[in-house]
């Protein structure tokens, strides 16, 4: 493989030639905020090296620098920022994880920055809604292009380090971009699995639903706590306990199993009582409803009917 500043060493040629010898992958990653950072982390603990650290702000490149070399004095990468890749050592691997608004035209200003592709390098980038053809301008200057997008929430770089063992990564893109997205994940301790382009919007809402939409539901719930008179810590201490047993509750059962509480049992004063006291948020009216009428249709309870037609009673969702 020959690196991003032209060095020919083709590592696949290479594990071929040498029967599957693993070789150390040289690696520079491109926007180094939380997931970029502790993927560097992470590999760098399982024997990737890491090159070089590019952001927008070069301190914020120098930050991740600083963290690696805490873990690991011997790593020395270069600390980049984004109008510097022209200074980009040689790689094997661009891991490119700017915003994902951002991924199209850093993949331009890479292939313009490294005219001479590498025979056999590999590009990745790691947005969940968006298909390896937002690294067309790579593909077209040589590099294999895919994408590779850890299944997982990564709120800063020390503890999201600790985050893939176990995680599922979804891979799309060009065979030998596969190939290496699949060494990645084993190697962090996780799965692969692969979905076509067009599917990767689809793939990424339902992602954001079970976590990020996880994450506001959450907020909510603190804050109708401390309108009941908690503190926020308390608030929050109370309703991780039930939180995590319900996540508990769905990785050993379905969803319409693992689901208790109200609708589960089809408690029909408990739901006017609920409506009645929402009514004044129209926000939280709204969520309540809506996630309801999901809720109604998992439990099916006996008084499915009498609740359904509560929720839509007062609110604007429509029967289809
Ligand atoms: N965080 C997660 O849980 C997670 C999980 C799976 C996938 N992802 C994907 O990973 C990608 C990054 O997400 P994130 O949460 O890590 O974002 P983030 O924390 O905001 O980090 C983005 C990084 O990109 C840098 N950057 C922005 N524009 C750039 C440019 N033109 N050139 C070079 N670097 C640039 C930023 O530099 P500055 O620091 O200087 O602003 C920052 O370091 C997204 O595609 C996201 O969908 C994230």
């Amino acid at each position: 493989m020959k690196g991003a500043g032209g060095c020919a060493t083709n590592v696949f040629a290479l594990s071929i030639r040498v029967g599957m010898k693993r070789e150390r992958w040289r690696i520079s990653v491109i926007g180094a905020g939380r997931l970029g950072t502790a993927m560097a982390l992470a590999l760098a603990a399982r024997g990737y090296q890491i090159e070089a650290f590019v952001t927008r702000r070069k301190g914020h490149a120098e930050r991740a620098r600083r963290l690696l070399r805490e873990r690991d004095p011997a790593a020395n990468p270069r600390a980049l920022s984004a109008a510097q890749l022209t200074e980009l050592p040689a790689c094997d691997l661009l891991l490119i994880a700017t915003p994902d608004d951002e991924i199209k035209e850093v993949a331009r200003s890479l292939a313009s920055a490294l005219p001479s592709g590498p025979s056999g390098g590999v590009a990745l980038h790691t947005s969940g809604a968006l298909s390896s053809e937002e690294l067309r301008p790579l593909r077209e200057a040589g590099w294999r292009v895919g994408s590779l997008h850890p299944l997982v929430s990564i709120s800063d770089a020390r503890s999201g380090a600790g985050r893939f063992a176990g995680a599922f990564f979804c891979l799309e893109g060009e065979r030998s971009a596969l190939k290496a997205g699949r060494r990645i994940a084993h190697d962090l301790g996780g799965f692969a699995f692969s979905i076509p382009p067009e599917k990767k919007a689809l793939y990424h809402a339902a992602a954001v639903i079970a976590s990020g939409h996880t994450a506001a539901l959450f907020s909510l719930a603190l804050e109708l706590f401390q309108r009941c008179g908690l503190r926020h810590k308390e608030a929050q201490r109370a309703l991780i306990p039930l939180l995590r047993s319900t996540v508990e509750n769905l990785s050993a059962k379905l969803p319409a199993r693992a689901m208790t509480g109200t609708f589960a049992r089809g408690d029909v004063e408990t739901v006017k009582r609920h409506l009645a006291v929402l009514s004044a948020q129209p926000e939280a009216l709204e969520i309540y409803r809506l996630l309801g009428l999901r809720a109604l249709r998992l439990a099916a309870p006996s008084a499915r009917e009498e609740i359904e037609s509560l929720l839509r009673l007062k609110g604007k969702v429509r029967r289809k």
